[in-house]
């Protein structure tokens, strides 16, 4: 039976506690760098006792960046400042990942603080490229259709991605393949009404991040885990659903991916979504009977939701979000033994 406080290891890497922080965008960078604003809000977590810290989606290319403000790493000069980061992750005795992202057509648009509307070439966007040329909201314009040899590159982007996060001290990569961004569109056939090799077949979809899953293999170390995040479903008739992801998870557990951080939705304007607590747990134990580790994530609030998902084998690892944002010494506060040490500078307040 797994505990909040019993470790995991996967490949060589082993995580202190079940908990993790998952990606959250933080729309604070300036052309993808990483700074201070990043250094202390996952610093915090991490001397918050957080095992887990996954950084946010980061952009494999200008182009694949939600907003202007995205972190990215396409070139060489985002690898020092992210290095700060992984580096007093560790210190802290928490693991460090990255989710390496491309927004397909949801990209372009303004910072949700700045109203988050779509962007044109006229005021600070870029032209939007997906699977097929079917914009997320019928009011925005149009994304472009990829040539395959455009696909190629961004596999490419994705591969190189690898190699800087690498660098940068990472020890575990989580491809973006859920909410509605470009892989997930590739995935779902209400975003994918392609008739080559990337669209139509189950088979034909999953294709791209079967592609991105080996070009990423072929740089990261064997010894060092590899995630990959799922929207189980498209809440939507037609759509991309959990059998699909099911039959997915069994290939991609077979070429070696480590875990899945199960997720939903994200890819349709008017999806039927009912969200609860604990919405998506059932998507986790669902996909975890396949064989492959997971993580729950989703309006997990509390710990002893967090010990029940354990307990009850529906997920290895739980990611809390918004609770971190509000409350990033969640940890320090379980009622449970072993769970992390208060930082020693902060004794005198315990
Ligand atoms: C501010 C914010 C930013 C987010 N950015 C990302 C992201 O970069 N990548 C991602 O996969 N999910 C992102 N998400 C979704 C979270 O990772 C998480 O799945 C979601 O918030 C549900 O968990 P929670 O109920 O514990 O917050 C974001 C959520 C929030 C609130």
């Amino acid at each position: 039976m797994n505990t909040i406080f019993e470790p995991i290891t996967i490949k060589s890497v082993t995580i202190p506690n079940r908990l993790g922080m998952p990606p959250m965008c933080q729309y604070s960078a300036q052309n993808g760098l990483a700074n201070n604003w990043h250094l202390v809000h996952y610093g915090t977590r991490a001397t918050g006792g957080i095992g887990l810290i996954i950084v946010e989606a980061t952009g494999v290319s200008p182009e694949g960046r939600i907003t202007p403000y995205d972190l990215g790493i396409w070139d060489d000069s985002h690898v020092e400042p992210l290095t700060k980061i992984t580096q007093f992750i560790h210190s802290q005795g928490a693991v460090a990942a990255i989710q390496l992202a491309h927004a397909g057509r949801k990209a372009s648009h303004d910072a949700p603080v700045n109203g988050g509307k779509q962007l044109g070439t006229h005021n600070g966007g870029w032209e939007t490229v997906a699977p097929s040329p079917i914009p997320f909201d019928p009011n925005e314009i149009k994304p472009k259709a990829l040539t395959t040899t455009e696909i190629e590159k961004i596999i490419f982007d994705f591969r190189e991605a690898a190699k800087r996060a690498l660098a940068a001290g990472f020890k575990i990569i989580e491809i973006h393949a859920a909410h509605g961004y470009l892989v997930h569109q590739f995935l779902s056939p209400l975003t994918n009404v392609r008739t080559d090799e990337f669209g139509g077949s189950f088979e034909n979809r999953s294709r791209l991040l079967l592609q991105i899953v080996d070009a990423v293999q072929e740089v990261w170390p064997l010894d060092l885990p590899l995630f990959v995040r799922l929207s189980a479903t498209d809440w939507k008739e037609n759509g991309w659903d959990l059998a699909e992801t099911i039959q997915l998870c069994q290939i991609l557990k077979n070429k070696g991916v480590d875990l899945i951080d199960c997720s939903s939705g994200g890819n349709i304007l008017d999806a039927n979504m009912e969200i609860k607590p604990l919405y998506q747990v059932v998507f986790s134990e669902a996909i975890r009977k396949t064989g492959i580790k997971t993580a729950a994530v989703g309006l997990i609030t509390k710990s002893e939701q967090i010990v029940k998902i354990l307990e009850n084998n529906q997920a290895d690892i739980v990611l809390i979000g918004r609770e971190l944002l509000r409350n990033p010494y969640f940890a320090l506060y379980i009622d449970e033994k072993n769970r992390p040490q208060w930082p020693v500078q902060y004794l005198r307040a315990k």
